[in-house]
């Protein structure tokens, strides 16, 4: 009777969590609508860490919003879809999440990163946490005295930590402003309008 009991409430916890990923991926932002977010010259910078494009579409909106730059932080290995499966246990990002040495490699790193006052740090949560390349990234790049803005997308887990490893890093060297979790079922337009409260959060 425990048995079933517990195969039960297995059963229920899968279907919840696929069913609030359907619900989503139903209203998922619309990249093509995206107006072009274009470099300007005003000390903004948007770098976001995008495998599946819902971070993507969130830091071209808030760029857009902005008038900030952009710069994607592309893995040198890319992640496929296996890599991506968080109900294998030894999918790549699964073993990435648990390790805490591990480091992603990054394709390139951004130029001219003296232009920028303020950084937006855009990831999707994984795990509860940010994926460790955003550390390669914090890693790999000086940004003390910088203003730091992190902001995420998730399926269902809300902001709450999801920075904390990233703030660590920089070791009090900047100063780094509450993040915001967008909701994927957002329009482009609804966060080109919410973009200054992502960058200017109430503490
Ligand atoms: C390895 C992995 C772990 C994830 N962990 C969580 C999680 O803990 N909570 C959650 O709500 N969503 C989780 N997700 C879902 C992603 O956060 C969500 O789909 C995100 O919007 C994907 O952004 P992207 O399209 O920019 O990659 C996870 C996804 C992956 C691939």
């Amino acid at each position: 009777m425990k048995k079933c009991l517990a195969v039960l409430l297995s059963l229920l916890l899968i279907c919840s969590f696929a069913f609030a990923e359907d619900a989503i991926t139903s209203a998922t932002l619309n990249i093509d609508r995206l107006p072009e977010a274009e470099a300007q010259e005003n000390g903004i910078l948007v770098a976001f860490f995008s495998p599946d494009d819902t971070t993507r579409a969130a830091a071209y909106a808030v760029a857009a919003g902005l008038n900030a730059a952009l710069f994607e932080i592309v893995p040198t290995e890319p992640y496929t879809e296996d890599d991506l499966n968080y109900f294998d246990s030894f999918a790549r990002s699964i073993k990435e999440s648990k390790d805490p040495l591990a480091r992603p490699a990054i394709a390139a790193l951004p130029e001219n990163l003296e232009q920028y006052d303020t950084v937006l740090l855009g990831y999707p949560v994984w795990g509860g946490k940010a994926p460790k390349i955003m550390l390669t990234f914090l890693e790999s790049v000086d940004l003390s005295g910088k203003t730091i803005v992190p902001f995420c997308t998730s399926n269902s887990s809300p902001f709450g930590t999801s920075d904390g490893d990233m703030k660590l890093l920089t070791d009090g060297s900047v100063t780094w402003r509450k993040g915001t979790r967008i909701n994927k079922g957002s329009t482009a337009e609804e966060i080109i309008e919410k973009a200054p409260e992502i960058l200017n959060p109430e503490e």
